[in-house]
C-alpha cells in the first residue's frame, strides 16, 4: 500500500491467498503476476481469483519459476519471494534484473526458526544445504551494491530490500 506499485511479481502462489491480499491493498491499476508449479494448487488459485472477481488483475503463470523467471521481461515495482527457500539464491540474478530501480523485494521465511544464526554444525545434517543457501542469499541481499536490505524478525523472518536508483549505485561505488 505504501509503495503504490503498478506491477507486482510473486514467486509461489499456493492457492492465491497473498496474491489476493496484495490486490486488495495495491492501487486499482496494479497488475499482479504470480508463479506456481504445483499442479494441484493451480486450479484452486485460479478458482479463488475468479470467485474474488480478480482474474483481470492477477495473471497466474504455471510452471517452474526457474524457467519462467528467465523468460520474463520488463520490470516490477514489487517482487514477493515466497517459494522454496533453497531456491531463492538461484532466482536472485533474474529477480535483480526484473526489479525496477526504486522497487521493493520482499523475501519470506528467511530465518528458519532461528537456525540461520547457528553454526552449520548446530543444524541437523538434512537442513545444512538449505541453511547454507539461505545464509548465502541473506549475505547477497546485505552486500549487493544495488540493494539496501533490512531483515525483520516477523513471523519466520522477512527481508525488505530496495533496489537503489542507478545514480545512487554509481555514487556509492
Ligand atoms: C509458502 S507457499 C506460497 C504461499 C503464498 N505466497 C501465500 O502467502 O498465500 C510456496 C509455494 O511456492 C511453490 N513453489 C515452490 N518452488 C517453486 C518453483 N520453483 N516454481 C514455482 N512455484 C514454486 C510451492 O508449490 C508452494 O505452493
Amino acid at each position: 500500500k505504501f509503495t503504490k506499485p503498478k506491477s507486482i511479481l510473486e514467486v509461489g502462489t499456493a492457492i492465491g491467498f497473498s496474491a489476493l491480499l496484495m490486490s486488495e491493498y495495491a492501487p486499482g491499476d496494479c497488475h499482479i503476476t504470480t508463479i506456481e508449479k504445483y499442479e494441484k494448487r493451480i486450479p484452486i488459485a485460479k478458482e479463488n481469483f475468479r470467485k474474488a472477481g480478480r482474474e483481470d488483475r492477477i495473471t497466474l503463470l504455471e510452471g517452474d519459476a526457474t524457467e519462467i523467471l528467465r523468460e520474463l521481461e520488463g520490470t516490477y515495482d514489487v517482487i514477493f519471494m515466497d517459494a522454496a527457500k533453497g531456491q531463492y539464491i538461484h532466482f536472485l540474478p533474474d529477480i535483480l534484473r526484473l526489479l525496477a530501480p526504486g522497487g521493493l523485494l520482499i523475501s519470506d521465511n528467511v530465518l528458519q526458526d532461528g537456525d540461520i544464526i547457528e553454526s552449520r554444525f548446530a543444524v541437523t545434517r538434512r537442513n545444512r544445504t538449505i541453511h547454507a543457501r539461505m545464509r548465502e542469499y541473506l549475505y547477497e541481499l546485505k552486500h549487493h551494491p544495488e540493494l539496501e536490505t533490512v531483515i525483520l524478525p516477523v513471523g519466520d523472518g522477512v527481508t525488505l530490500s530496495t533496489k537503489k536508483e542507478e545514480s545512487t549505485v554509481t555514487q556509492n561505488k
